[in-house]
């Protein structure tokens, strides 16, 4: 059986191969257009996923050496994400499940997430928490066995990558900010300002990282400095001290959330997902709870821990094993919940 997997929800246009639940190939195009921007523009994002689709399609079944009338199936993301991104995934895998009369698979793109700790080995036992930390969204999810999902918690305002990238805009660094702030904040000192640990400690698993973000802002306006300036930038270990300070705040929120829900539901198992995922330092302090040996920890590779189309390629595959078919008149979701 072999799934070609189609994303394009967000700023990456990614296509894969998967034949009978190993993955072939996985093809991603990042696009540049947003960097000058600072963030994702959603006109400009249709409009680079509509040139870059047939050429990633194509790449990802030529690496894969499998033809145009091989796929089994194609699987792809109808939503959550920018309704413009959605539709031109949706309608491309459409017209080539109707061309091939083959059968076309809706996959909503968080829980692709979830099942990127599924694309290599370990992989979590049922049942496990998954906490999703994205550019879109921040969601902690009991997984109680395949494809059943119960949402915990999830973010009232910005999610975790969205901080990450409007802190690092504030800060006058490129896009996306995850990435850069993550290395920066290797070389500074995470006690250097603290920074509020939003909804730490309350009796739910909801999340708020707005007032982290709020925080930054103010404290660069009370020592003198202009916001979404780059031509004038920190001395470079305020800035590094900035970036660890505020990656220290947001970490310590994801990991204690996540261990407290670990601890009231008697969960073992704990996978994280999504693009903030490849944080090195929540990596690394995720696995340090794990010394005590009481939980498992588990991460994607770093190539699926943003968005990518071996990740919906492998839940079309495990839907189509249940009987699962979407119907060709399916249509985006831009707010699809779990
Ligand atoms: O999952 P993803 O590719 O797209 C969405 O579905 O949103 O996640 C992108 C987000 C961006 O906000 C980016 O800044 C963040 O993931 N990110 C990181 C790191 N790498 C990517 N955040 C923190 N540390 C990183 N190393
Ligand atoms: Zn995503």
């Amino acid at each position: 059986m072999t799934i070609l997997g189609i994303e394009t929800s967000c700023d990456e246009t990614s296509a894969a191969v998967l034949r009978d639940g190993t993955l072939l190939s996985n093809i991603v195009s990042s696009q540049m257009v947003h960097q000058k921007y600072g963030g994702v523009v959603p006109e400009l994002a249709s409009r680079a996923h509509q040139l870059l689709i047939v050429p990633v399609v194509t790449e990802a079944l030529q690496v894969a050496g499998v033809s145009k009338g091989d796929p089994d199936a194609v699987a792809v993301t109808y939503g959550p994400g920018l309704m413009g991104a959605l539709l031109v995934g949706l309608n491309f895998a459409k017209a080539l499940a109707y061309g091939l009369n083959i059968p076309l698979i809706g996959v909503n793109h968080m829980q692709a997430h979830i099942y990127s700790n599924f694309i290599d080995d370990p992989r979590p036992q049922y049942p496990f928490l998954c906490l999703i930390v994205s550019g879109g969204h921040t969601q902690l999810v009991l997984v109680r066995e395949l494809l059943q999902h119960k949402l915990l918690g999830e973010t009232l305002d910005d999610a975790a990558g969205e901080a990450y990238d409007k802190v690092a805009k504030m800060l006058g660094l490129g896009f996306p900010g995850g990435p850069i702030i993550d290395k920066l904040a290797r070389e500074g000192n995470p006690e250097y300002i603290r920074f509020p640990r939003s909804l730490l400690g309350n009796e739910n698993f909801d999340f708020s990282f707005s007032g982290i973000k709020t925080s930054v802002l103010y404290w660069l306006r009370d020592n003198g400095f202009r916001s979404n300036d780059s031509t004038q930038r920190l001395p470079d270990q305020q800035l590094k001290d900035i970036c660890a300070s505020f990656q220290a705040a947001v970490v310590d929120v994801l990991v204690e959330k996540t261990f407290d829900a670990a601890a009231r539901f008697g969960i073992k198992e704990i996978a994280v997902a999504g693009g903030v995922s490849a944080n090195s330092e929540l990596r690394y302090r995720m696995r340090q709870r794990t010394d005590e040996g009481r939980y498992h920890v588990y991460f994607p590779k770093l190539e699926y821990c943003t968005d990518n189309a071996a990740m919906i390629a492998l839940v079309g595959w495990m839907k189509l094993r249940t009987g699962f078919v979407s119907d060709l008149a399916l249509t985006p979701v831009a707010n699809l919940s779990l």
